[in-house]
């Protein structure tokens, strides 16, 4: 276990039990440790979940003791990122997995644990540089998940624009052949451009903004016909635009040094023994962070406030099932929600009554957020949900502001699977305004979370009162819905028409797809 030097005395017994036990026999949902003081039987005799009583078991000391595990695990990954991160296919998420598994296996038959694996895209660019005439474009960026240029090599060409938005395989003049597309953002997918391009026979493609502002996105699932793509601002693409109207020759020399993998990670779910099957309260944070950082508001405080939640619930019994999930590949376009969201037989869909995204609870410049999720635009259910969090902040006399429900997390799937979703976030890269300075302290002209998907993103990157508090309001729409679905809509069809009406957003995950 070379990676585990430096490692905390508490986090290396946790995942040395994890890997003690691993290698004699794999953990396995069905599997079950000896139970202690029967506490955690999912026996009846148990006090019925109740809103207050398991809120009064959130502590601040139990979610700080699991964020400085859970850095400890980051920086298993140090050797081979050099920094400490759990990005998916990191030793560090590997060990996140393990730290939830093994943690929900101590806990005994109060649940049912499953995995299900799926396969996720993991991008890496090494080098790249966009040269046009004789000027290179520094702020060019390449795309997530762009392929290389041909052998990882310099391509040199015409820099050919483009008609219209190339969403069509018309837009594309010939000459393209052979060259490098410049293409405008916008109506279609990143993803879409270029794998148009590619199929026109460009050598690599550009897309430029149609504002003056830098265009940070991912291509999205990887395709044969894609080529390496760089975004570049409107006012970087300005001048060469300009040229290539007046019939001017730009030539240009693009350089994607990059790796687009496929590998097989993992969700977890955990689902309470007891409590009615066909009803079921959903919630999910996700278990993986980016690859420049540890990740520990985005999102350990998210999947450990429901790891204590999980482990707090074992205590009490349940009206109505409760289903955990920790998310993989959300930070690659929210590829484990999706997969599980887009794989449940419709029978399945049916028993979740609703699903609560959990991603970012304790942002250090924090707001408390509520998804405006409302029933005009999402699955039925999706309103009653977002008031329960308003009529919670409300009685605690604290502010709140809504936020756009617009797909930049693990909700998306669920909305779309016609399943009713919302939730709670603190921020994250926009920065507070004077007005929400003085509703909820902080410094405006900062972002909600500065550390936000940086090396930073530690466990000094937390502030305490937001995460315990918010950590008590996830319990508390736990042992809610828990307890009853008294007054909540009724599902009506997996196939519910504001499904369809839903407009899918700009973005999956943290990234523009469009
Ligand atoms: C784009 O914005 C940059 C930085 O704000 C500015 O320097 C530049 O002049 C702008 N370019 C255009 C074409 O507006
Ligand atoms: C459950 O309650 C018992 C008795 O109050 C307590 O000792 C135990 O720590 C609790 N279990 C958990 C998981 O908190
Ligand atoms: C919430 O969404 C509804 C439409 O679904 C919209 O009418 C309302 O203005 C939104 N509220 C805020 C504060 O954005
Ligand atoms: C809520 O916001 C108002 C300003 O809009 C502020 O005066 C008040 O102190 C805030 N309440 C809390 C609990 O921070
Ligand atoms: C957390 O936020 C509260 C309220 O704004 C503030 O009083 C406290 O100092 C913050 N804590 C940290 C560690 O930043
Ligand atoms: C929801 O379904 C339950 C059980 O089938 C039924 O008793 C209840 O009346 C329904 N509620 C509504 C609002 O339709
Ligand atoms: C929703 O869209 C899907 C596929 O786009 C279609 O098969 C289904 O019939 C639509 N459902 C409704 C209720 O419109
Ligand atoms: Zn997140």
């Amino acid at each position: 276990m070379a990676g585990l030097k430096g490692f905390s005395l508490h986090a290396l017994a946790a995942l040395c039990g994890v890997s003690a036990l691993g290698l004699q026999k794999p953990l396995s949902g069905s599997e079950q440790l000896p139970i202690a003081d029967g506490a955690s039987s999912p026996s009846s005799k148990k006090q019925l979940v109740d809103s207050d009583a398991l809120q009064g078991t959130i502590r601040g000391d139990a979610l700080l003791a699991r964020a400085e595990e859970l850095y400890e695990i980051a920086k298993l990954s140090e050797d081979e990122y050099n920094r400490p991160t759990r990005v998916i296919g990191s030793a560090g998420h590997s060990g996140t997995l393990k730290y939830i598994h093994y943690a929900l296996t101590a806990l005994g038959d109060y649940y049912t644990l499953s995995k299900q694996p799926f396969p996720a895209f993991s991008g890496t660019v090494r080098q790249h540089q966009l040269v046009l005439g004789d000027k290179v474009l520094f702020d060019a960026q390449p795309m997530g998940l762009t392929p290389p240029t041909r052998d990882n090599e310099p391509v040199n060409g015409d820099l050919v624009l483009v008609a219209n938005e190339g969403c069509e395989a018309s837009d594309y003049p010939s000459e393209v052949s052979g060259n490098i597309a410049l293409i405008l953002r916008g109506t279609c997918p990143f993803g879409t451009k270029s794998e148009r391009a590619g199929r026109a026979g460009a050598l690599a493609a550009v897309v430029y903004n149609y504002e003056n502002e830098s265009v940070s996105g991912t291509l999205g699932a990887p395709s044969p016909d894609h080529v390496a793509t760089f975004g570049l601002s409107g006012g970087d693409a300005a001048p060469y635009v300009k040229k290539l109207k007046n019939g001017e020759k730009v030539e240009a020399t693009a350089f994607m040094d990059a790796e687009v993998k496929t590998i097989r990670t993992n969700n977890i779910i955990a689902q309470t023994v007891q409590g009615d099957p066909d009803n079921c309260v959903m919630l999910g944070g996700h278990s993986d962070s980016v690859s420049e950082g540890p990740g520990v508001n985005d999102d350990g405080s998210g999947s450990l406030a429901l790891l204590e939640i999980a482990t707090q619930l074992t205590n009490f019994s349940v009206n109505n099932c409760v289903r955990f999930a920790w998310w993989s590949g959300e930070e690659e376009g929210l590829l484990g929600s999706n997969y599980y969201a887009e794989n449940l037989p419709e029978e399945e869909n049916m028993k979740i009554r609703l699903f609560m995204d959990y991603d970012m609870l304790a942002s250090p410049n924090f707001a408390y957020q509520v998804y405006n999720a409302t029933d005009d635009a999402n699955p039925v259910g999706s309103e009653e949900l977002r008031d329960l969090y308003i009529d919670w902040y409300t009685a605690h006399d604290l502010n709140y502001t809504l936020i756009e429900f617009d797909g930049r997390s693990d909700y998306d799937g669920f909305i779309r699977a016609g399943i009713p979703a919302g939730g709670i976030a603190t921020g994250a890269e926009v920065k507070k305004t004077e007005e929400e300075e003085d509703m909820f302290g902080g410094r405006a002209g900062i972002p909600f979370d500065p550390c936000y998907h940086q090396s930073c993103d530690d466990v000094g990157n937390l502030n305490m009162t937001a995460w315990e508090l918010n950590t008590k309001l996830v319990a508390h729409s736990v042992a809610t819905f828990a307890k009853s679905f008294e007054g909540f809509p009724n599902r009506t069809d997996a196939l519910d028409a504001k499904a369809n009406k839903t407009k899918k957003g700009p973005y999956q995950g943290p990234k523009l797809i469009m």
